[in-house]
Parts: C-alpha cells; sequence; structure tokens
C-alpha cells in the first residue's frame, strides 16, 4: 500500500516510491522506486529539501505506530501521518519549472503579438522590449534547457506565428550552450531567432492564416518575408547587425538553394546557420492550420537526411542539444507498451528517461511509471518512433505527461 509520509520520517528498510512533489525531474536518485538499504540514500532523500515522498508499505517497513495520549487520541506527528496517508489528491503536482515555463511563454506570446501590431502600423521596433523578452528567454533556458523548449513546441495553430518567434528564440540559446558559446553569444543568437521572421508582419493575413496549400504565387509572397524583414530593420539603427543578418538569411541552405541569395557554406553567418535548424525544427514539430505536428524524434530523424541543407557539425550539435528523442518524443518499447519521453540521458541519448503510459479513449492518458532506461537497462528497449499514440494523443495530453509527476 502506498503511503505518504514526511521525507524526514524515511528510515532504512522502507521502500521508497516516489517524492510527493513536482521537482521529481530534478531529484536526486536515478531510481524512482527502491528498497532503501543505505543511509547515503536517507542523506541525499533529506538534503533534496523536498518535504513528502511515498513509500511502498508491501515492499518494506511502515512508520511505527505513534503512542496514544489518554483520551486515546493521536499525538501531533500521528496525526500528521494519518493526515498524510489520505488518499492522493485528485489533482497531481505540476512541475515548477514548467509551470513558470507556461506562464513565460504567455508573457512573451503577449509582447510578441504587441511586436508584430505595431510593425503593421508602422511603428519603430521597441528594441527594449525586444531585448527584454529574449533576456527572460535566454535565461529560462540557460537555467533549465527543457522545460521552455519543451512547452512553447505545444503552441495551438492559431498561435504559431506569435509563440514560433519564442520557440526559435529558445532553441537558438540552447544551441549556442552546446556550441559552447559564452552568454552574450547565446543571447545574441535568441534575439535573431526572436526576430528572424519579423518579415511576415507584412504579408497577407489570409495568406499565412491558408488552411491548404499555397498556389506559386502565394508561395512566392511568402518567400519575400526574409527581404521585408531584413528592409524594415535596416531603418532603425538598433537593430544589430547580426539580428538583421539572422532575419534576411534564416532561409539559405549549406549547399546553395536556399533563398533569397544562395548563399553556400560558411558564407551563411554562423547565427543564420544556427536559424536554418531551429526554425525548421520548430515549423516540423508545430500544429498548423494545414498540418499535424511531428514527433519530435520523427522531426529529428527526417532532417537528418536532408542533405545540403544543414550545416552538418551544427546539426549534430542541435541533436545533441535536444536529443535524439526530444523530450514530447513518444516511443514504442519491445514491452509493447508506449513511453513519453521526459528527460535526456547526456551520456546515452538513445536511452532517455520515459513516462510509461497508457491511453484510454474515455479518460485520455494516464502514466503508470518512470522509466529511466540508462539507470534500468535491462528493464525494457525502444524499437519504434511515435505510432500511433502520437496520432491520438492531444496537446492537453502531452502537457500532462510533460508536466505533472508519475503516480502508481
Ligand atoms: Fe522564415
Ligand atoms: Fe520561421
Amino acid at each position: 500500500m502506498l503511503k505518504k509520509i514526511k521525507v524526514e520520517e524515511l528510515v532504512l528498510g522502507m521502500y521508497f516510491a516516489g517524492f510527493d512533489d513536482a521537482a521529481w525531474m530534478n531529484h536526486p536518485f536515478w531510481k524512482n522506486k527502491f528498497l532503501i538499504k543505505n543511509p547515503n540514500e536517507l542523506k541525499q532523500a533529506r538534503a533534496s529539501g523536498i518535504a513528502y515522498c511515498w513509500i511502498d508499505t508491501a515492499k518494506g517497513k511502515d512508520v511505527v505506530a505513534p503512542e496514544e495520549d489518554e483520551d486515546g487520541a493521536p499525538d501531533e506527528p500521528a496525526a500528521t501521518a494519518a493526515a498524510a496517508a489520505a488518499p492522493e489528491p485528485a489533482t497531481p503536482a505540476l512541475d515548477p519549472a514548467l509551470v513558470d515555463a507556461q506562464k513565460l511563454c504567455e508573457t512573451a506570446k503577449k509582447a510578441t503579438q504587441a511586436m508584430f501590431a505595431e510593425v503593421r502600423m508602422g511603428k519603430v521596433l521597441d528594441m527594449e522590449r525586444c531585448v527584454s523578452v529574449v533576456e527572460e528567454i535566454a535565461n529560462s533556458v540557460l537555467q533549465n534547457p527543457n522545460a521552455l523548449v519543451s512547452v512553447v513546441r505545444l503552441k495551438l495553430a492559431d498561435e504559431y506565428t506569435y509563440l514560433h518567434s519564442v520557440a526559435v528564440c529558445a532553441l537558438m540559446v540552447a544551441l549556442g550552450r552546446t556550441l559552447g558559446m559564452d552568454e552574450t553569444s547565446c543571447r545574441e543568437a535568441g534575439l535573431g531567432g526572436f526576430l528572424h521572421d519579423i518579415g511576415k508582419a507584412f504579408i497577407p493575413h489570409d495568406i499565412l492564416n491558408k488552411p491548404g496549400k499555397l498556389t506559386e504565387e502565394e508561395f512566392a509572397i511568402v518567400r519575400k518575408h526574409p527581404e521585408l524583414g531584413h528592409k524594415y530593420l535596416s531603418q532603425d539603427t538598433n537593430v544589430p547587425d547580426y539580428a538583421r543578418d539572422v532575419c534576411l538569411h534564416h532561409h539559405e541552405k549549406i549547399d546553395g538553394n536556399g533563398y533569397p541569395e544562395n548563399l553556400r557554406g560558411a558564407t551563411i553567418s554562423l547565427y543564420a546557420r544556427m536559424a536554418a535548424i531551429c526554425d525548421v525544427y520548430d515549423a516540423l514539430t508545430s500544429e498548423r492550420r494545414y498540418k499535424h505536428a511531428w514527433d519530435p524524434a520523427e522531426a529529428i530523424s527526417s532532417m537528418a537526411t536532408w542533405t545540403g541543407h544543414f550545416d552538418r557539425a551544427m546539426f549534430l550539435a542541435f541533436v545533441k542539444t535536444l536529443g535524439i528523442y526530444p523530450v514530447g518524443s513518444i516511443v514504442k518499447l519491445e514491452s509493447g507498451r508506449s513511453g513519453f519521453v521526459i528527460r535526456q540521458n547526456d551520456k546515452d541519448l538513445t536511452r532517455p528517461v520515459l513516462k510509461v503510459f497508457n491511453y484510454n479513449n474515455d479518460r485520455g492518458v494516464s502514466d503508470t511509471e518512470i522509466l529511466d532506461l540508462l539507470a534500468t537497462p535491462n528493464a525494457d528497449n525502444i524499437v519504434a518512433r511515435g505510432g500511433e499514440e502520437w496520432a491520438r494523443l492531444s496537446h492537453l495530453d502531452a502537457m500532462q505527461l510533460l508536466s505533472t509527476r508519475a503516480l502508481s
């Protein structure tokens, strides 16, 4: 039987069954469930700063029942223990890093909407506000590379224009970090990403949001956005050169077949080469009016086959940043179960940490356990990406799997 107790009540011989806190992503153990045999494990649990945890009393020691007073009423600690043993709350705990990322997404989306509206009205860009939004995005990514990147991917089709700028900004910062750039360069890359599609403010709304395939003429109009954006940014001396460059060249390809200038290889700037990768990844993995979002692992795997499009070394750094199975991907396991990727294992990108889940048509998803494929090499293996689970998982289901701790 699962029982919730204070972390300080843990003793040797208890069967630890998880922390009762959204901080599970940062908890100190490789394993999520185990018999506590080592005093160091107790020390680590207490040093985690997490208040409550779960134990399985069928598999290990229970808490010692406290003595009753003369009224037969339990004393203070027992009352606490009894309350703690109450049924699990209906609403699972949310990971605070992801809650913060959601809030930041919302703020950044509003700022981007306002920016696009001002650009459409012919106003000068509020660079101070852009820099401050990028600053917040960069701080979030540099602190926790996965949270914002994972949350911003789960955008709805009609939020795409605005959250795409936020997503590319976040991905640029994360990639810059992998490439060993200093914080200033990461922020510069982020600003380039944030402004890269500003030229879309000059493209008619009905073309940008057309639900179906674009005609040749419409596509030619959309392809003007890098030059339109560059022209607009060039009117403002406050916009740094590198941001103008990313805006003009993020659709160039390494083999010279991109647009608008057919640049090739290293003649394309570093930030623009980074933007080309981040831009395509976010476009593929986002829900659009004319297509469903791709599974992130599917997108990585497909982009890896596009010869001539991306800077190869940079693409490999991008894969190192997000993983072969980025957070939010769904994998099919050898056992037949499905897993939702919640964390990378840097030592082996082929064995991430998963939430094994079930899909129920009436109730959506329910997660059953956290499975660290690297820590438990014999537990299971990934045999395929995505699969039918990807098609039926809603944004809400994905957000739930992403942001709630596993209960089992
Ligand atoms: Fe673009
Ligand atoms: Fe873009």
